[in-house]
């Protein structure tokens, strides 16, 4: 749905809900939980997206899925919640419960290339289905309600186009909300170059909207992808991990870099949260992977990453971190 000349910080509508601008929070797995999203959310995103969701474990209501993964808070929306899963009859069961949990969006992972995934004919091997990716989306919108969009892939593998393909019956026969295409093929992982000019063709073509993901690590590299494909809207993935600001960068909200005292207050913020949701124990060890991003931008060493990532508790890590304010 090729856009009318219009800015990122723009409000538009996807499958009927109102998003205030066109800057989201991609889905990203271990690491999108309900904080990670209000972090994006409070920094300005306007749409986020959750990791994703195996749909079989919210069918079978495995407690802990359940529990943490399909917990939103009240100040994150509008939230999509993404699943994967290639049953359509658990699909529709999964996106109903997600509905019940409070998701305004349901975003379906067609773009997974992780071999435990896709062997089970989830994820990126749904490029190569293009039929039950369609029975998919219509499942989980006849089962939650709500407004269903899908991401995926260009492809599998080099030269092959099979997500152009699934695209397009997904816009014309699954009654998709929008599509977010990562331009990349499921064999080349995260690594080289997203094709945008791909990502032009098909929101030329297609009569939904389509935003675009893939290797908008700054603000700048957010603004010409946007430019140059004509998106709806962009999906900040590795360049807004233990990086906030990005989102308000985007926006024009912000034009400096943050200062240490207020990164520092930042992993404060998130340390607090992942207590609030994961207990003292279980937090100590879910954040070790968060510090790497923060040291970075601390500027700090590979001797403070070390220490943080083998501090004992979190006191010790607050301790660490007053250190290099
Ligand atoms: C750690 C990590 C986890 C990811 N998890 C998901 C996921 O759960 N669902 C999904 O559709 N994409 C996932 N992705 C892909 C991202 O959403 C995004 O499309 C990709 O990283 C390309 O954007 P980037 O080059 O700006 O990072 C993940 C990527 C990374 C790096």
């Amino acid at each position: 749905m090729k856009r009318v000349d219009q800015a990122l910080t723009d409000d538009w509508s996807l499958g009927g809900v109102r998003i205030p601008n066109r800057v989201v929070l991609a889905p990203l797995a271990g690491i999108g939980n309900w904080f990670v999203r209000l972090q994006a959310k409070r920094y300005g995103a306007g749409l986020v997206v959750s990791e994703m969701v195996s749909s079989f474990a919210v069918h079978y209501r495995n407690e802990r899925t359940c529990r943490e993964l399909l917990r939103i808070h009240p100040d994150e929306h509008p939230v999509s919640v993404q699943l994967f899963g290639h049953d359509p009859d658990v699909m529709a069961s999964a996106a109903e419960r997600v509905a019940a949990a409070g998701a305004d969006l349901i975003d379906l992972n067609m773009g997974c290339p992780v071999p435990k995934v896709c062997k089970t004919g989830a994820g990126a091997a749904l490029l190569a289905d293009p039929k039950r990716a369609v029975a998919l989306a219509r499942a989980a919108a006849a089962g939650s309600g709500l407004p269903v969009t899908v991401k995926l892939r260009s492809g599998q593998r080099p030269g092959e186009l099979t997500g152009v393909n699934v695209a397009r019956r997904l816009a014309d026969e699954g009654h998709v909300a929008g599509l977010c295409i990562h331009p990349r093929v499921a064999s080349q992982r995260h690594a080289g170059t997203a094709d945008y000019q791909l990502v032009r063709e098909l929101v030329e073509e297609l009569p939904v909207p389509v935003l675009v993901s893939g290797g908008l690590r700054t603000a700048q590299d957010a603004r010409d992808a946007f430019e140059a494909t004509g998106a709806a809207g962009v999906l900040l993935a590795r360049g807004s991990l233990g990086n906030p600001w990005l989102f308000e960068q985007l926006l024009g909200r912000r034009s400096c870099e943050p200062e240490r005292q207020e990164i520092v207050a930042e992993v404060d913020w998130v340390l607090d949260r992942a207590v609030e949701h994961l207990g003292e124990d279980r937090a100590t060890r879910y954040l070790r992977k968060f510090y790497p991003w923060y040291v970075e931008r601390l500027g700090c060493g590979p001797a403070l990453r070390a220490a943080l990532q083998t501090a004992p508790s979190l006191a010790d890590v607050r301790a660490l971190l007053r250190t290099c304010e």
